[in-house]
Protein backbone atom coordinates (compact mmCIF):
# COMPACT_ATOMS: atom_id res chain seq x y z
CA UNK A 1 0.00 0.00 0.00
CA UNK A 2 1.26 3.31 -0.95
CA UNK A 3 2.31 6.29 0.54
CA UNK A 4 -0.95 8.68 1.54
CA UNK A 5 -3.16 5.52 1.62
CA UNK A 6 -1.58 3.83 4.18
CA UNK A 7 -1.05 6.81 6.73
CA UNK A 8 -4.38 8.90 5.69
CA UNK A 9 -6.90 6.11 4.37
CA UNK A 10 -7.05 7.53 1.22
CA UNK A 11 -5.23 9.37 -2.02
CA UNK A 12 -6.06 10.24 -5.14
CA UNK A 13 -3.93 9.18 -7.97
CA UNK A 14 -3.46 10.77 -11.53
CA UNK A 15 -3.76 8.22 -14.31
CA UNK A 16 -5.61 8.36 -17.21
CA UNK A 17 -6.13 4.43 -18.63
CA UNK A 18 -9.33 3.10 -20.32
CA UNK A 19 -10.15 0.65 -18.35
CA UNK A 20 -10.06 1.38 -14.35
CA UNK A 21 -9.27 -2.56 -13.12
CA UNK A 22 -6.00 -2.64 -14.96
CA UNK A 23 -5.18 0.65 -11.92
CA UNK A 24 -7.70 -1.31 -9.93
CA UNK A 25 -5.26 -4.21 -9.74
CA UNK A 26 -2.21 -2.94 -8.10
CA UNK A 27 -4.33 -2.90 -4.51
CA UNK A 28 -5.27 -6.26 -4.91
CA UNK A 29 -8.47 -8.48 -6.38
CA UNK A 30 -10.95 -6.49 -8.19
CA UNK A 31 -14.56 -8.15 -7.37
CA UNK A 32 -17.79 -7.51 -9.31
CA UNK A 33 -20.54 -5.56 -6.41
CA UNK A 34 -23.09 -8.48 -7.21
CA UNK A 35 -23.11 -11.84 -8.57
CA UNK A 36 -22.95 -11.32 -12.57
CA UNK A 37 -22.11 -7.68 -12.15
CA UNK A 38 -18.81 -6.48 -14.25
CA UNK A 39 -16.44 -5.58 -12.56
CA UNK A 40 -16.30 -1.55 -12.83
CA UNK A 41 -20.02 -0.10 -12.30
CA UNK A 42 -21.07 2.68 -13.48
CA UNK A 43 -22.72 5.05 -10.89
CA UNK A 44 -24.99 7.12 -11.71
CA UNK A 45 -27.73 9.53 -10.03
CA UNK A 46 -31.04 7.89 -9.97
CA UNK A 47 -34.46 7.94 -9.56
CA UNK A 48 -35.27 5.32 -6.17
CA UNK A 49 -38.01 3.22 -8.68
CA UNK A 50 -35.35 3.39 -11.55
CA UNK A 51 -32.98 2.04 -9.34
CA UNK A 52 -31.90 -1.38 -8.28
CA UNK A 53 -33.08 -2.65 -4.97
CA UNK A 54 -31.14 -2.44 -2.33
CA UNK A 55 -28.90 0.14 -3.73
CA UNK A 56 -28.41 3.52 -1.95
CA UNK A 57 -30.61 5.29 -4.89
CA UNK A 58 -33.49 3.32 -4.13
CA UNK A 59 -33.15 4.37 -0.76
CA UNK A 60 -32.10 7.96 -1.43
CA UNK A 61 -32.81 8.65 -4.46
CA UNK A 62 -30.72 12.06 -5.38
CA UNK A 63 -30.99 13.28 -1.86
CA UNK A 64 -27.39 13.13 0.06
CA UNK A 65 -26.67 9.76 0.55
CA UNK A 66 -25.94 8.50 4.52
CA UNK A 67 -22.67 7.38 5.98
CA UNK A 68 -21.76 3.86 4.96
CA UNK A 69 -18.71 1.69 3.88
CA UNK A 70 -19.03 -0.12 0.80
CA UNK A 71 -19.72 -4.12 0.87
CA UNK A 72 -21.03 -4.21 4.51
CA UNK A 73 -23.00 -7.27 4.20
CA UNK A 74 -20.28 -8.81 2.65
CA UNK A 75 -18.41 -11.44 5.58
CA UNK A 76 -14.99 -9.79 3.80
CA UNK A 77 -16.01 -6.12 3.08
CA UNK A 78 -13.82 -5.11 -0.13
CA UNK A 79 -10.71 -3.50 1.39
CA UNK A 80 -10.18 -0.69 -1.41
CA UNK A 81 -13.02 1.46 -3.19
CA UNK A 82 -11.39 2.60 -6.90
CA UNK A 83 -13.33 6.28 -8.48
CA UNK A 84 -13.18 8.36 -11.00
CA UNK A 85 -15.22 10.59 -12.99
CA UNK A 86 -16.44 8.93 -16.01
CA UNK A 87 -14.63 10.01 -19.45
CA UNK A 88 -16.83 12.54 -20.39
CA UNK A 89 -18.49 12.99 -17.70
CA UNK A 90 -19.12 16.42 -14.94
CA UNK A 91 -19.93 17.01 -11.46
CA UNK A 92 -19.26 19.89 -9.07
CA UNK A 93 -21.00 17.35 -6.18
CA UNK A 94 -18.68 16.03 -3.49
CA UNK A 95 -18.25 12.65 -2.28
CA UNK A 96 -16.97 13.17 1.37
CA UNK A 97 -15.09 10.44 3.13
CA UNK A 98 -14.00 9.98 7.06
CA UNK A 99 -11.55 8.11 8.93
CA UNK A 100 -12.11 6.93 11.98
CA UNK A 101 -9.20 7.36 13.19
CA UNK A 102 -9.65 10.83 12.77
CA UNK A 103 -13.69 10.89 14.47
CA UNK A 104 -11.82 11.35 17.73
CA UNK A 105 -14.28 8.72 18.97
CA UNK A 106 -12.51 8.73 22.25
CA UNK A 107 -11.75 5.25 24.58
CA UNK A 108 -15.12 4.01 26.11
CA UNK A 109 -16.85 4.86 22.68
CA UNK A 110 -14.00 3.17 20.43
CA UNK A 111 -14.81 -0.17 23.39
CA UNK A 112 -18.08 0.29 23.18
CA UNK A 113 -17.85 0.09 19.50
CA UNK A 114 -15.81 -3.01 19.47
CA UNK A 115 -18.09 -4.51 21.89
CA UNK A 116 -21.09 -3.61 19.28
CA UNK A 117 -21.73 -7.16 17.34
CA UNK A 118 -24.25 -6.41 14.33
CA UNK A 119 -26.56 -8.68 12.65
CA UNK A 120 -25.71 -8.43 9.65
CA UNK A 121 -28.32 -9.16 6.72
CA UNK A 122 -26.47 -10.23 3.70
CA UNK A 123 -29.14 -11.04 1.32
CA UNK A 124 -28.97 -15.22 2.31
CA UNK A 125 -29.11 -14.98 5.58
CA UNK A 126 -27.33 -13.25 8.40
CA UNK A 127 -24.65 -13.40 9.87
CA UNK A 128 -22.65 -11.69 13.46
CA UNK A 129 -20.17 -9.21 13.30
CA UNK A 130 -18.40 -6.33 15.46
CA UNK A 131 -19.02 -2.29 14.33
CA UNK A 132 -15.45 -1.50 15.06
CA UNK A 133 -13.08 -4.40 15.00
CA UNK A 134 -9.22 -3.85 16.32
CA UNK A 135 -6.79 -5.04 13.90
CA UNK A 136 -3.34 -5.59 15.56
CA UNK A 137 -1.92 -6.26 12.04
CA UNK A 138 -2.45 -2.84 11.21
CA UNK A 139 -2.13 -0.99 13.80
CA UNK A 140 -5.88 0.76 14.02
CA UNK A 141 -9.64 -0.30 14.38
CA UNK A 142 -12.02 -1.28 11.06
CA UNK A 143 -15.54 -0.35 10.61
CA UNK A 144 -18.42 -1.75 8.98
CA UNK A 145 -21.42 0.67 8.97
CA UNK A 146 -24.53 0.55 6.64
CA UNK A 147 -27.52 1.29 8.66
CA UNK A 148 -29.55 -0.85 5.54
CA UNK A 149 -28.15 -3.42 6.11
CA UNK A 150 -27.34 -4.07 10.04
CA UNK A 151 -28.63 -3.74 13.55
CA UNK A 152 -27.07 -4.51 17.08
CA UNK A 153 -27.63 -7.64 18.45
CA UNK A 154 -28.62 -5.98 21.76
CA UNK A 155 -30.87 -3.18 21.95
CA UNK A 156 -28.22 -1.56 24.91
CA UNK A 157 -25.78 -1.09 21.53
CA UNK A 158 -28.27 1.40 20.36
CA UNK A 159 -27.02 4.08 22.76
CA UNK A 160 -23.19 3.49 20.90
CA UNK A 161 -24.36 3.65 17.49
CA UNK A 162 -26.03 6.63 17.76
CA UNK A 163 -23.33 7.99 19.73
CA UNK A 164 -21.29 7.11 16.60
CA UNK A 165 -24.01 8.52 13.87
CA UNK A 166 -23.56 11.83 15.99
CA UNK A 167 -19.91 12.24 15.57
CA UNK A 168 -20.09 11.19 12.17
CA UNK A 169 -22.74 14.34 11.77
CA UNK A 170 -20.39 16.56 13.72
CA UNK A 171 -17.65 15.64 11.82
CA UNK A 172 -15.30 17.64 9.85
CA UNK A 173 -15.06 15.23 6.67
CA UNK A 174 -12.97 15.31 3.75
CA UNK A 175 -14.31 16.98 0.27
CA UNK A 176 -13.22 14.94 -2.64
CA UNK A 177 -14.35 16.85 -5.93
CA UNK A 178 -14.11 15.06 -9.69
CA UNK A 179 -11.46 15.84 -11.95
CA UNK A 180 -10.93 14.11 -14.84
CA UNK A 181 -7.49 12.60 -14.83
CA UNK A 182 -7.36 11.65 -11.61
CA UNK A 183 -8.61 8.66 -9.56
CA UNK A 184 -9.76 8.38 -5.88
CA UNK A 185 -8.32 4.80 -3.88
CA UNK A 186 -9.55 4.69 -0.74
CA UNK A 187 -9.21 2.44 2.09
CA UNK A 188 -13.25 1.12 2.68
CA UNK A 189 -11.87 -0.95 6.29
CA UNK A 190 -10.97 2.51 7.37
CA UNK A 191 -13.50 5.32 6.59
CA UNK A 192 -16.79 5.80 5.48
CA UNK A 193 -17.94 8.11 2.69
CA UNK A 194 -20.99 9.47 1.46
CA UNK A 195 -22.38 11.48 -1.52
CA UNK A 196 -24.20 15.06 -1.40
CA UNK A 197 -27.33 15.46 -2.96
CA UNK A 198 -27.26 16.28 -6.62
CA UNK A 199 -28.48 19.14 -8.23
CA UNK A 200 -31.03 18.56 -11.35
CA UNK A 201 -28.88 20.27 -13.23
CA UNK A 202 -26.42 17.37 -12.90
CA UNK A 203 -28.85 14.39 -12.85
CA UNK A 204 -28.16 13.62 -16.13
CA UNK A 205 -23.95 14.60 -16.52
CA UNK A 206 -22.68 13.23 -13.30
CA UNK A 207 -21.31 9.40 -13.88
CA UNK A 208 -18.87 7.67 -11.68
CA UNK A 209 -17.09 4.47 -12.38
CA UNK A 210 -16.32 2.15 -9.22
CA UNK A 211 -14.11 -1.08 -8.74
CA UNK A 212 -13.83 -2.67 -5.51
CA UNK A 213 -10.90 -4.53 -4.44
CA UNK A 214 -10.27 -7.32 -2.18
CA UNK A 215 -6.86 -7.09 0.18
CA UNK A 216 -4.80 -9.70 -1.29
CA UNK A 217 -3.14 -12.23 1.64
CA UNK A 218 0.01 -10.39 2.55
FE1 LIG B 1 -20.53 3.71 -1.39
Amino acid sequence: VPGTLANSGWQTVAWQGTNLTDFAKQYGTPVPSRAGSPLVDVLIPMDPEAAPKQSLSAEAGFSAFPWHTDGAHWRIPPRFIVMRLAPGAATLTPTRLLTIDRLGLGEDLTVELRRTILIVSSGRGAFLAPLLQRRPSLGLDTIRFDRRVMRPRLKKSVGALDALEESLSRSDPEAVYWDPGSVLVLDNWRAVHMRDAVPDEERSTRKLERVLVMADAA
